[in-house]
């Protein structure tokens, strides 16, 4: 009697186990993921634009090559907290007579001003990207921002057109994609919802479309849960002409003042960093929500135009630099967050990981003329298969991944199906010492094909250095077998995979 208890006991484990990790994927395809979801930022900042972008008197081809592998989208410059400092009138015409001006956001460092509006849309050319210039609302003037847009968007003749084309370029660039300020509760100004909510209206006022040229505008939005921000915000200012409102969200490890080294620590800053990381959803949702309010039918985007890992500076280095080290710990950030985005691309219709080099969560980091690909380089190469595909609903009842008395769900995921019928799925295993086994049911799913590729590495500090610049990449996975009707996928403990489904 005993024994036949103790079986029934763990047949309904196991029962209660098998459905937990069964993945289901619905076959009919949801709204388009934006392919801007997987869009960058460069700031003013440090080494991100000069040695990271610029050297001496030119672009750095090695940088663009590497971007345009991985497709990126559209790329938003110049700040972040530097927006609303910086003028474009001191970064045009010819260089050696350019403005000196100092970057008092970022160490206080002298800014020739050699790389500015001219070479940063020749940047989003060679990238073959979109342009999101954010524009300056804390020091400037609505007269400067409407001026800019002329420079950058008028066809015919004016004085500002004619200067665009005494300095080189004779054709408008259009650029649509436009910020109005940055973290206007911050450091663009100290402001209240209410009253950024004015200033909006007031400078979006002067931000004229001109023929061929249709700005996308987008609100200053919240500190990360900040949702009054975005209620009164959404309130307050036209809809009509409003394209997104943004939303800034950091995973940190710890708090601001000891937000931990990026390169050396244990796993109890590696649980704290994502489930920091995993709070995305959450955001994302009740800002959502807030808009739901006042925009049901999903016309404003939410534009997440800043995030991923946040930690302490690399020793050594200015604080004031940001520069940071990425580790495969970094790489599970970046595929977590892309499949929230994913998941909630109904409203998130842009994101920019901040910031593409030497900054923050870096896709390259330079040293001289050298530069090394990091781990989170490789989840957006492996994820650019979901830009502008059709996002699947993904149901998923996660194990969980447990340290002390605390526990996250140890996989997410998202999918989609490409205009080609593949489908696409994004795993991610958190749990950095046991393997998850992922069941898969394939009715509806192409099944002729299963290929994928995995990222992963022996310890989650792992990470690619000058010396040893391969060591974090992505390779073939071989993991995900077909048994009867469904897709058995074992995933590595701290792994990545992305498979395809032809
Ligand atoms: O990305 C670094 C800084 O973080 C940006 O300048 C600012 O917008 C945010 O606070």
């Amino acid at each position: 009697m005993k024994s036949c208890l103790l079986l029934t006991g763990l047949l309904a484990v196991c029962t209660i186990l098998q459905a937990q990790n069964k993945l289901s994927i619905s076959d009919t395809s949801g709204p388009q993921i934006s392919r801007n979801i997987y869009g960058h930022f460069s700031e003013d900042l440090g080494r991100c634009i000069y040695d990271g972008f610029w050297t001496g008197d030119k672009i750095r081809m090695d940088v663009v090559e590497a971007l345009k592998k991985i497709k990126v989208p559209v790329l938003r410059w110049p700040g972040g907290c530097y927006a609303d400092q910086y003028h474009w009138r001191d970064a045009i015409g010819p260089r050696d007579q350019r403005k000196r001006t100092v970057n008092t956001t970022w160490g206080m460092v002298t800014e020739d001003n050699s790389f500015g509006t001219h070479e940063f849309l020749e940047l989003c050319s060679l990238l073959g990207c979109e342009p999101y210039i954010a524009g300056n609302v804390g020091t400037g003037t609505p007269e400067e921002m409407s001026n800019w847009l002329e420079y950058l968007n008028f066809n015919g003749h004016s004085t500002l057109a004619d200067l665009r084309r005494q300095n080189g370029r004779e054709q408008p660039w259009n650029v649509s994609f436009w910020g109005v300020g940055n973290e206007s509760w911050g450091c663009g100004g100290s402001m209240t919802p209410e009253f950024y909510a004015g200033q909006y209206r007031r400078y979006s006022e002067f931000c004229k479309n001109y023929p061929g040229a249709h700005l996308k505008l987008i609100a200053s939005g919240a500190n990360s849960d900040d949702y009054h921000w975005t209620d009164v915000v959404m309130k307050d200012i036209s809809l009509w002409n409003t394209w997104g409102i943004s939303m800034h969200y950091y995973t940190l490890a710890g708090p601001w003042e000891n937000k931990g080294s990026a390169t050396k620590f244990g796993e109890d800053l590696y649980f704290k960093a994502m489930k920091s990381c995993l709070r995305m959803e959450e955001i994302v949702s009740k800002h959502s929500a807030i808009m739901d309010k006042y925009d049901p039918k999903k016309k404003v985007a939410l534009v997440v135009d800043e995030w991923g890992i946040w930690t302490d500076a690399e020793p050594g280095t200015n604080p004031a630099f940001l520069y940071q080290q990425n580790s495969l710990r970094d790489a599970l950030i970046a595929g977590t967050t892309l499949n929230i985005f994913n998941n909630h691309t109904d409203r998130v219709k842009m994101a920019n990981l901040a910031q593409t080099v030497n900054v923050l969560q870096a896709l390259i980091l330079t040293e001289k003329d050298k530069m090394l690909l990091t781990p989170t380089y490789y989840v957006f190469d492996m994820y650019k298969v979901h830009q502008d595909a059709r996002a699947l609903v993904v149901k998923f009842d996660a194990p969980n991944y447990t340290y002390g008395s605390d526990a996250v769900p140890a996989v997410n995921v998202s999918a989609s199906r490409d205009s080609a019928g593949a489908v696409h799925i994004s795993l991610v295993n958190i749990d950095p010492s046991k393997k998850n086994t992922v069941r898969v049911p394939l009715q509806g799913l192409p099944s002729k094909s299963v290929q994928g590729q995995i990222l992963t590495s022996a310890k989650f500090t792992d990470i690619n250095t000058f010396d040893q610049p391969d060591k974090v990449h992505s390779t073939a996975f071989a993991g995900a077998k077909k048994s009867g009707n469904e897709l058995v996928v074992e995933m590595p403990p701290a792994s990545i995979v992305v498979l395809e489904l032809k």
